[in-house]
């Protein structure tokens, strides 16, 4: 019997593997029954116009894949214990019907957007990555493969490559006057987000986050089922008295803070500051998670020290990445802690997905080591220092002609916070149709706090430009479109 219609086709790969897919799909639409015995391999070769070792090759796959029985001396059989019914058969049963998924904690579809669709592009915290030096760390990258240790690249190590590590620990010292133990290399900051909440929050327990915030870190808080606290904050950060005040109403256990450039704001979180808050949280059992994502782009004065360097009782947890220094698709960031909580956060991480990508990891320990790595850091915060006066100059002249903006040269970052002095609702949709990306104040507010801080009315008058990423030529003359935009 030949109850297959097949012809094989030049087009469609291997045709032993076309005939067997024949064979499937008679079997699986009920065409071919179960228990059918097959003709021989002989007769089907010449009903098919193959050569027979092209049906014994299909037969065998069919029946290591259970679609077959051979029982010798007898020839093939489709198995019996298939659940399929014969086609006149499934006529009667009713088809298959998409099934109702009920997911633990539905999130909406993520929207990426893609910068290069934008002529402008004032995204906050983007490096200018056609300056990145590819062909120095291509370099790093043939080292790394040429004298690599197989050994790394099983799973094994979960905390990331010492050869990393180490460097890292040394440039701390150097750039940041920290002085760590021990580090786990995350994905990028945001898996470290995710683990430090992982790690202590159980759903319902409270997280205080600095309001405006950066929406990424609150929505992995809250997938852990943090309840999240907005904190006000000023000209100087996060409002210690504001903080203290939802200390005594609320049992946090975590706040979240970006102290040296606050993000979105920009503002530096002031030593004293720093101190009131480090000792509220002592007093409180309250961890802090310190994300210091753009650290070494400040121009004004030396960087201040992070609070991580001065953390007598072991309650921050220090989280920092590459993604400004390289380009957000390196994905290394790390983390540091007392070793207790390292730990938690390893346990962790095994079970997301074990360790970070080891050729990676090997390569920027190279680059690092080679002395590339500090150049090329000395060479973009020079150029991002121009590109940051060269911003404030055109926002200054912006002033002069009579615009009301308002804003405050920051001490460093990669963006500035603009207040425009109108409602900015609408602009981030008017200058998307223009070519021009930018970011507004209603973006960095969490509408799911338990004590929120967003606007009931949308009055919001900020917008986030980031100067980093884009030629002095070319911001000036997206500025001068934006301003277009939000004054018509
Ligand atoms: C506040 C803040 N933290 C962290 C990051 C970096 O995230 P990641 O290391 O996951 O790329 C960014 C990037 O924009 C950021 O703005």
């Amino acid at each position: 019997m030949h109850p297959i219609d097949f012809k094989a086709s030049k087009s469609r790969g291997a045709i032993y593997l076309q005939l067997a897919q024949a064979f499937r799909d008679a079997i699986k639409s009920g065409k071919l029954l179960k228990g059918t015995k097959l003709s021989s391999a002989r007769a089907m070769s010449v009903a098919y116009q193959l050569n027979r070792h092209t049906v014994m090759n299909a037969l065998q796959l069919l029946v290591a894949e259970g679609w077959l029985e051979s029982r010798e001396k007898s020839g093939y059989f489709v198995t019996r214990s298939l659940p399929i019914e014969s086609s006149s058969q499934q006529k009667k049963q009713p088809a298959y019907e998409k099934m109702n998924l009920s997911f633990a904690d539905p999130l909406p579809e993520p929207k990426t957007i893609n910068i290069n669709d934008y002529k402008y592009n004032f995204a906050g915290g983007l490096p200018d990555i056609n300056r990145f030096p590819f062909n120095e760390y291509k370099r790093a990258v043939t080292k790394a493969c040429r004298h690599i240790d197989i050994n790394q690249l099983h799973y094994g190590e979960i905390a990331g490559v010492s050869e990393l590590k180490a460097q890292i620990q040394d440039y701390l010292v150097r750039a940041r006057s920290l002085k760590c133990n021990d580090l786990l290399i995350c994905n990028g900051s945001q898996e470290a987000l995710f683990l430090a909440a992982r790690s202590f929050i159980s759903p319902g327990d409270y997280i205080a986050c600095e309001t405006l915030g950066y929406p990424p870190a609150r929505r992995a808080f809250s997938s852990c089922g943090a309840r999240l606290v907005d904190i006000k904050q000023d000209e100087q950060g996060l409002c210690v008295d504001d903080f203290a005040k939802q200390l005594k109403q609320y049992k946090i256990k975590m706040l979240y803070l970006t102290p040296l450039h606050q993000y979105p704001t920009t503002v530096t979180l002031s030593p004293t500051r720093r101190l009131q808050i480090y000792r509220l949280c002592y007093e409180h059992g309250v961890v802090i998670i310190e994300d210091d994502y753009d650290h070494e782009f400040h121009y004004q004065c030396q960087p201040l020290q992070p609070m991580a360097a001065d953390d007598p009782a072991g309650i921050v947890i220090y989280i920092s990445t590459f993604s400004k220094l390289m380009f957000a698709g390196a994905r290394v960031g790390y983390v540091t802690a007392c070793g207790q909580i390292l730990a938690q956060m390893r346990a962790h991480k095994q079970l997301i997905n074990h360790k970070n990508d080891v050729l990676t990891q090997l390569a920027v320990a190279h680059w690092m080591s080679s002395g590339d790595f500090e150049r090329h850091l000395k060479r973009t915060t020079k150029l991002y220092k121009v590109r940051y006066q060269a911003m404030a100059d055109t926002l200054t002249q912006c002033q002069r002609q009579g615009l009301p903006l308002q804003f405050l040269q920051p001490d460093g970052g990669m963006a500035m916070w603009v207040n425009c002095q109108v409602n900015v609702q609408d602009v981030k949709r008017r200058a998307h149709e223009q070519g021009i990306y930018l970011q507004t104040e209603d973006e960095f507010y969490f509408a799911h706090s338990v004590r929120s801080l967003k606007p009931n009315t949308c009055d919001v008058s900020h917008i986030r430009l980031g100067f980093a990423g884009q030629s002095e030529a070319q911001m000036h003359a997206g500025l001068m479109a934006l301003m277009r935009v939000i004054y018509p």
